[in-house]
């Protein structure tokens, strides 16, 4: 987690940074600092809480100097604090560390150094970081940050600078994001592309373990064994609005908007109207290749594993091939049967997912081959992979995720046909049918996002319920899960997902008068009996929201409340009936007050076990 912010050039470093930092609040937030070489020392300000409360330090006390770094936190080593925020300083205050992941060996490293008389004021593992360049510098950064490299273990990003040559700023990165930012003049660092992205658009992806010297005029690279590296530009290419609120009262709801075009653009080239099959972009297999796969894998966190639950579905449906889905920090330590008849199928929004990214790496040594499904351009995992099919969502800037689900549902439909019509589980007119449907699941994502307004009423009567259940069978048990996650991490209204048939196996025992059920019937096949499940918690005094396509309308004499969706074909329903379960939770939330965009104790990319 975390967020870096750093700046070298002519104007004050203060303002850049701060912007910077405001577009990395994702990341984290529970405290904010800075670190600036001001008139011949460095300034360090760091405070407890949101960003606001250090600009408004700031504010007061200006710092003009033209060097600095930042950094918004989310705490692992140590409760956040002042003491415990991020920048941190030797003992004489020379250099300053701003850091990103853990350092797992910190503590051997920081007995070592109070032995030889470190004093250390933080519980963090960062300030290790500090004392320990401190240890080895003998008047060469560079030199003493490569010492300490290679000393350390864990995963990180960091940045440093030191008093004594501030005519630059050193960074690396090992499994934490880091991107440098070329101007005129003047050279950037950052945890993401949106923080400088008012600066410059031309970025350079630094690869595991290199190390970046960054100077007003110059930037210079070196790879893990010390050598220097020439880098290709990236040049970005999207808005810088496209990161921006742009008159909606949260990144949610804006991110809950764009899923029409979302879903558009992760179709655009792939699934053409007047062309047989799915284009893939790069990836491309022989039958041959994929029929030497006798499994795949798809291995995520959060909603991106809820979005490979709808993969296994699909792929197995459609392609007839066994598909395992599993959490990746469950897959990373039980020592999966993965080889190189398995391929993995990787899924992650950030692409920076820790615990997502070692899943990647244990299926890669066990020689599977890696089709990942990313949404963030040259991110870890993208660059891990052997495959990638991004998806085309734009930055997803609220924690909770939702233009990145129905983007990765897409990719997953995608993949399914594809290898649907190698195999030939598919006659080329059956693949067409589906594409056909595909292409209209934009206009349904529109049709369906028009129940606002019902489900912002249903929010304000129910804001103060206890628990929700989500059900559904097959493929809507998925988008229960998917709904529920979302209920919880943004409105903190307790919810579970259940699979409908298993209710009377033990939780119905919880249902009581009033308790809210949301009932997902999608599937034509499991109409029928998911009608039954409703009638079963009616008739223990649940409320029933019952959501289901149009046409079907027997579930309306049931349920207390019945939402039509429009009439999507039962494989691709996730994409549509997940909206208005967005939508809940989104109002909930609004409506008791919570902070939709930055829900407690959680950040947008989890860069640690
Ligand atoms: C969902 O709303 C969450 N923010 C979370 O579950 C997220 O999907 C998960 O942390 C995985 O993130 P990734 O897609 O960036 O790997």
């Amino acid at each position: 987690m975390c967020g870096i912010v750093g700046y070298i050039g002519e104007k004050k470093a203060v303002p850049v940074l701060i912007g910077g930092l405001q577009k990395l609040e994702y990341r984290g937030y529970d405290s904010a600092g800075v670190a600036v070489f001001d008139q011949g020392v460095i300034e360090v300000r760091k405070f407890k809480g949101r960003l606001a409360v250090l600009e408004q330090h700031l504010q007061k006390e200006s710092l003009n100097g033209s060097l600095g770094i930042g950094h918004t936190r989310w705490a692992t080593h140590g409760e956040p604090s002042d003491v415990n925020s991020h920048p941190h300083t030797n003992c004489s205050g020379d250099i300053a560390v701003v850091h990103n992941g853990i350092i797992e060996n910190y503590m051997q490293i920081k007995s070592m150094l109070i032995e030889k008389g470190y004093v250390f004021v933080s519980e963090t593992d960062t300030e290790v970081l500090a004392h320990y360049i401190d240890f080895y510098y003998h008047g060469d950064l560079v030199e003493a940050v490569k010492q300490v490299l290679a000393k350390i273990r864990g995963s990180y990003a960091f940045a440093v600078i030191s008093r004594r040559e501030p005519d630059k700023m050193v960074c690396v990165r090992k499994e934490n994001p880091l991107i440098v930012g070329a101007g005129v003049g003047e050279n950037f660092i950052a945890s993401d592309i949106p923080a400088i992205l008012n600066h410059t658009r031309n970025i350079y992806l630094l690869n595991e373990n290199e190390l970046a010297v960054i100077e007003k005029e110059k930037i210079t690279f070196f790879d893990e064994e010390g050598k220097e590296v020439k880098k290709d530009i990236f040049e970005v290419n999207w808005d810088v609005s496209a990161a921006e609120k742009g008159g909606y009262e949260h990144f949610m709801i804006k991110e809950i908007n764009e899923q029409p075009k979302a879903v558009k653009d992760t179709m655009t080239s792939r699934v053409l109207e007047d062309a047989d099959g799915i284009k893939l972009d790069k990836f491309s297999l022989t039958k041959e290749q994929l029929e030497k796969f006798n499994k795949i894998y798809i291995v995520a966190c959060g909603t991106a594993f809820h979005a490979g639950m709808v993969g296994k579905y699909v792929i197995e449906k459609l392609a007839k091939i066994t598909v395992e889905v599993d959490i990746a920090s469950e897959f990373r330590y039980r020592d999966p049967i993965v080889d190189d008849k398995t391929l993995t199928i990787i899924i992650s929004q950030s692409g920076e997912t820790l615990d997502t990214l070692a899943a990647l790496k244990e299926a890669k040594k066990k020689g599977s081959r890696i089709l990942s499904i990313v949404n963030v351009v040259g991110s870890s995992i993208a660059r891990e992979s052997h495959d990638v099919l991004y998806t085309w969502a734009g930055p997803e800037i609220a924690v909770a995720s939702t233009k990145a689900y129905t983007t990765q549902l897409i990719a997953l439909y995608e993949i399914a046909l594809y290898m649907a019509g190698l195999k030939g589980t598919m006659t080329a007119q059956e693949i067409n049918a589906i594409k056909d449907e595909m292409l209209k699941l934009p206009k349904m994502v529109e049709d369906a996002l028009k129940h606002k307004e019902t489900l912002q009423k249903f929010a304000t009567r129910n804001s103060n319920a206890k628990d929700v259940f989500f059900l559904g069978r097959g493929i809507d048990y998925a988008i229960a899960m998917e709904g529920s996650l979302k209920m919880k991490e943004i409105s903190y209204v307790h919810s579970e997902a259940y699979a409908a048939g298993e209710l009377k196996h033990g939780t119905i025992a919880l249902i009581e008068q009033g308790t809210i059920v949301l009932a997902v019937l999608t599937q034509d096949e499991l109409y029928e009996k998911m009608v039954s499940n409703v009638k079963e918690v009616k008739a223990r005094g649940a409320f029933v929201f019952a959501i289901a396509k149009e046409g079907n309308h027997e579930v309306e004499s049931v349920a207390d409340y019945t939402m039509y969706i429009p009439k999507v074909a039962d494989i691709l329903a996730p994409v549509v009936a997940v909206i208005p379960l967005q939508l809940l939770a989104y109002y909930m939330a609004v409506e008791k007050g919570c902070d939709v965009d930055k829900p407690r104790n959680l950040a947008k990319s989890v860069t640690v076990e």
